[in-house]
C-alpha cells in the first residue's frame, strides 16, 4: 500500500524540512513549522486530473493558454518559441490592468492577499461583472458569504447591469473537489475563489487553512488553471497574528501575487504586484473605497497639505510608484524611552532604513537619540521603500526631537549615505514638478542636482551633507 509522507513547512517562508524545528532555518522565524501530510496516492495523480477529477477532454485547452504557459516537454530552441505576446483578459479596471501588465492570463494563477475587510470580495465583485460584461464567463466561488450576502453586494456594485450578467456563476462551496466539478460543468474564463483558506480537500487529515491544505489546494488551482486555461484568481487572507498560514507559503506557487494595502482611515487602497511572470512589478494601482464599491483614482486622489506654518516632524516629499509620482508626507515622533532598549517603529517604512538613518543621524548629526523612542510613518497608506525620501526622514526626526520645522510649502528630496552625505535621487525633475503643482514653493535638494531643479518655479536650496540641511529646521 502507498504510503503517505509527512514533512514540515515553514508558515512563514514555505522551506520545508524532514524533521520539525523550532526555528526554520530557511527564514530564521521561530515556531512556523507545520507538518505537511502528502498522501501517496494523490500525489501521482495522472495528468489532466486534478483532485480525482479528469478536466481533459470534458474542456479543450485553449489554444492562447497553451501559448502562455503551457507545457514544452520537447526542448526547442528559444528562438523558435513564438514572439506571441502572453493573451490576457482584461479586466477594465485600468488600475487593476496597470498592475496585472494588461489583465488576467490564461491559465495562470493570480494571488490577491490582503487585511480583512480591505476590500478584496468588493474587487472581485468589480472584476467580475467587467469581465461578463465583456462577453466572458465567470465562476465566482465563494467560501466566505452566503448567496444572499454575494447577491447584495453586486446588487450594490453592479446594479442593472446584473439582470443581464448571465454568464456570471455564483457557487458557495468549501469543497474543492465540488468547485472543480463545477469549473468542470461552467467551463469559465475565469474563475474567482474567496478565500483559499477557507476551501480544504476531504481526503487530507487536516483543518482547512491549515499549511497541508492550503498547499494541496493551491496546487490543484494551479493545475485546473494549467489544463482548463481558465485564469484564476485566489483571494488569501494576511492576519498581522499571522495566525494563518500566510500567502508567503503560496507565492512561489502561484504566478502572480498582488497584494492589497491601505489605510482605511482615508479610504485609500493600494494594490501592487509583489510577484508577477507576466509583467513587471513596479506599478501600483490607486483606489479608494466609496459607497459605490472601489472607485479608481489618479494620483491627485493622494492629497497632501502645502499650507499653512510648518509642523515639527511633518516632511513633504514625493515617492516614485513605477511611472508614476506620489507626493508623501513622512511623519515622526520622539519620545523618552530606555537607553539600551529604545524602540524605533516604521510604518510604510522599511525598518532597516530607519535603523540606519538614525545612526548617520547620531554620527555626522550631532544628535542624541540613544535614549529616544522613535516612530516614523509615511500618512495616507503608501508605503515608500526607496531611499529618495531619506533626508525627508532624517528631517522629520531631528524636527520631532527638537520641536523645529520647515515652511509647510517646503518638500525635501535626498538620499543620505553612510558617511552623512546627500546623494542625487532619480527622476527628480518628475517629482519637483508633481509637487509644485501640488503647491510647494521650495525645495530642499542634493547640491549635485542644484542645476536640474532650476526652472520649475521653487526656490531651490541645494545642501551637499545632513549637517546642512538639519541647519535649514528653525
Ligand atoms: P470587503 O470587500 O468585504 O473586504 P474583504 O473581502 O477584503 O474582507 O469589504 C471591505 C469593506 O468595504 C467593508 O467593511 C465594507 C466596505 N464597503 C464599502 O465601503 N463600499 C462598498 O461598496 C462595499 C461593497 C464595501
Ligand atoms: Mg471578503
Amino acid at each position: 500500500m502507498a504510503k503517505n509522507r509527512t514533512s514540515f513547512v515553514c508558515r512563514d517562508c514555505g522551506g520545508t524540512q524532514p524533521k520539525w524545528i523550532g526555528r526554520c532555518p530557511d527564514c530564521g522565524a521561530w515556531d512556523t513549522l507545520e507538518s505537511f501530510t502528502e498522501s501517496a496516492a494523490s500525489a501521482t495523480s495522472s495528468v489532466g486530473t486534478v483532485a480525482g477529477i479528469s478536466l481533459t477532454g470534458s474542456i479543450e485547452p485553449d489554444g492562447v493558454a497553451t501559448a502562455a504557459t503551457g507545457v514544452l516537454a520537447k526542448a526547442v530552441p528559444l528562438i523558435e518559441i513564438d514572439q506571441l505576446d502572453v493573451p490576457r483578459i482584461p479586466t477594465e479596471i485600468s488600475e487593476l490592468d496597470r498592475v496585472l501588465g494588461g489583465g488576467l492570463v490564461p491559465g495562470a494563477v493570480a494571488l490577491l492577499g490582503g487585511e480583512p475587510g480591505i476590500g478584496k470580495s468588493t474587487i472581485l465583485m468589480q472584476v467580475a461583472a467587467s469581465v461578463v460584461g465583456a462577453g466572458r464567463t465567470v465562476l465566482y466561488a465563494s467560501s466566505e458569504e452566503s448567496p444572499q450576502q454575494i447577491r447584495l453586494r453586486g446588487d450594490r456594485l453592479i446594479g442593472e447591469d446584473l439582470a443581464s450578467a448571465n454568464e456570471l456563476f455564483l457557487c458557495t462551496e468549501t469543497n474543492l473537489v465540488r468547485i472543480i466539478e463545477e469549473i468542470r460543468r461552467v467551463k469559465p474564463d475565469l474563475v474567482l475563489l474567496d478565500s483559499i483558506q477557507m476551501v480544504y480537500r476531504g481526503d487530507l487529515d487536516a483543518p482547512p487553512g491549515s499549511t497541508t491544505q492550503l498547499r494541496r489546494c493551491c496546487h490543484d488551482l494551479v493545475q485546473v488553471a494549467k489544463i482548463t486555461g481558465a485564469a484564476v484568481v485566489v483571494v488569501g487572507h494576511v492576519t498581522k497574528e499571522g495566525q494563518l498560514a500566510g500567502p508567503k507559503l503560496l507565492e512561489h506557487l502561484v504566478d502572480a501575487v498582488l497584494s492589497f494595502e491601505g489605510d482605511r482611515e482615508h479610504g485609500h487602497r493600494i494594490i501592487r504586484a509583489t510577484k508577477n511572470r507576466f509583467g513587471s512589478t513596479q506599478e501600483i494601482g490607486l483606489f479608494e473605497m466609496t459607497g459605490a464599491g472601489l472607485q479608481e483614482i489618479d494620483e491627485g486622489g493622494i492629497a497632501v497639505e502645502v499650507d499653512g506654518p510648518g509642523i515639527s516632524g511633518s516632511i513633504l516629499t514625493a515617492t516614485m510608484a513605477g511611472t508614476r509620482c506620489l507626493p508623501v508626507e513622512i511623519q515622526a515622533l520622539t519620545s523618552t524611552g530606555f537607553l539600551g532598549s529604545a524602540k524605533r517603529r516604521g510604518t510604510g517604512l522599511d525598518a532597516n532604513r530607519l535603523a540606519m538613518l538614525i545612526a548617520v543621524l547620531e554620527k555626522h548629526g550631532g544628535q542624541r537619540l540613544a535614549d529616544q523612542d522613535i516612530f516614523a510613518a509615511v500618512t495616507g497608506g503608501v508605503r515608500v521603500v526607496e531611499p529618495a525620501a531619506d533626508l525627508a526622514l532624517v528631517l522629520a526626526i531631528a524636527g520631532a526631537h527638537h520641536g523645529r520645522a520647515i515652511s509647510r510649502g517646503t518638500v525635501v528630496l535626498g538620499e543620505i549615505g553612510l558617511t552623512g552625505e546627500v546623494r542625487s535621487v532619480r527622476n527628480i525633475e518628475q517629482r519637483l514638478r508633481e509637487l509644485a503643482r501640488r503647491g510647494a514653493t521650495a525645495a530642499i535638494v542634493p547640491s549635485s542636482q542644484a542645476a536640474p531643479s532650476q526652472g520649475l518655479g521653487l526656490e531651490i536650496l541645494p545642501v551637499r551633507g545632513i549637517g546642512a540641511a538639519l541647519g535649514l529646521l528653525s
